[in-house]
């Protein structure tokens, strides 16, 4: 049976991308978020996963306003890169699984969640960033993209993201083959593009954030969209993907590692890894 080993999450900002095709990764500016970085690949090594499945919002490049649905979810043999025209390099595409995608699908749809699916999903810089950072030059993992709203209000509240990560989890460690999965959730933290409050970070909110996703996920839910809007800006959003990481990880939680820098780009930097185990292993030692 699928094995979920842990979860990462991390920002990923546009500019991320443009620094690491100039190498940038020295630069006093860069140096403190790539150096969080160090950890995620002694873990990658050490764990090796089959696949990555992530929880990520698409920036307009499969859905834009006049179509977006909550959560879709990819089943495509791969998933091309193109991007909103930051001016960063378009990566290789990701490989996929179709036979994955659908036992996920299925699953999802038989538990209640009415997502949409996608045979031919586009991926953006909230994939391909995050893949570069953790595995640079070359990815060894198949993914799952499944894309959640965060863009056209109404959001799905935090709740819902972590039931639907939840429900990914049951549905991964249901899939028949002994495969080593990781989930991966991008985004955030506190950040505001536009408005009388560009710039906004929230470094107290966020350290709440981080502290409670680990072990206290659920009284996060207590946070409305509205709430979190005011909390974490208009784009700090973009954890409810982290949420729905969080909710994955089926087993007993720990965190191995943990890194925040402020700021990138406007943004508030974090990164994290979250071991999973399984809960029979626990009781068994
Ligand atoms: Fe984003």
């Amino acid at each position: 049976m699928a094995k979920i080993i842990g979860g990462v999450a991390t920002t990923h900002v546009p500019s991320i991308g443009k620094a690491i095709a100039d190498k940038r990764y020295d630069h006093p500016y860069w140096k403190p978020f790539f150096q969080g970085f160090d950890y995620v690949h002694q873990w990658l090594a050490r764990e090796k996963p089959d696949f990555a499945v992530f929880f990520y919002n698409d920036h307009g490049l499969n859905f834009f306003l006049d179509k977006l649905p909550t959560f879709a979810v990819g089943a495509a043999k791969e998933y091309r890169n193109e991007d909103e025209g930051w001016g960063i390099p378009v990566a290789r595409p990701a490989a996929g699984d179709p036979d994955f995608s659908w036992h996920l699908i299925n699953a999802l749809v038989a538990d209640e969640f009415d997502i949409t699916m996608c045979q031919d999903m586009l991926i953006d810089h909230a994939v391909t960033i995050p893949l570069e950072l953790m595995w640079p030059g070359a990815w060894p993992v198949r993914i799952v993209p499944i894309s959640i709203n965060t863009v056209q209000h109404p959001l799905p509240s935090m709740a819902r993201c972590l039931k639907l990560g939840r429900s990914v989890g049951r549905a991964i460690e249901s899939y028949p083959q002994d495969l080593r999965v990781m989930v991966v959730g991008t985004g955030g933290l506190s950040h505001q593009l536009d408005g009388t409050r560009a710039g906004f970070i929230n470094k107290e909110f966020d350290q709440l954030c981080l502290d409670k996703i680990v072990d206290e996920p659920d009284t996060l839910t207590r946070y409305s969209i509205h709430d979190l809007v005011a909390l974490s800006g208009a784009q700090g959003v973009e954890f409810l993907n982290w949420m729905a990481m969080r909710g994955a990880l089926t087993g007993q939680v720990t965190q191995a590692h943990r890194n925040y820098h402020i700021p990138i780009s406007n943004t508030a930097a974090a990164t994290i890894v979250l071991d999973n185990r399984a809960e029979s292993a626990r009781k068994a030692a």
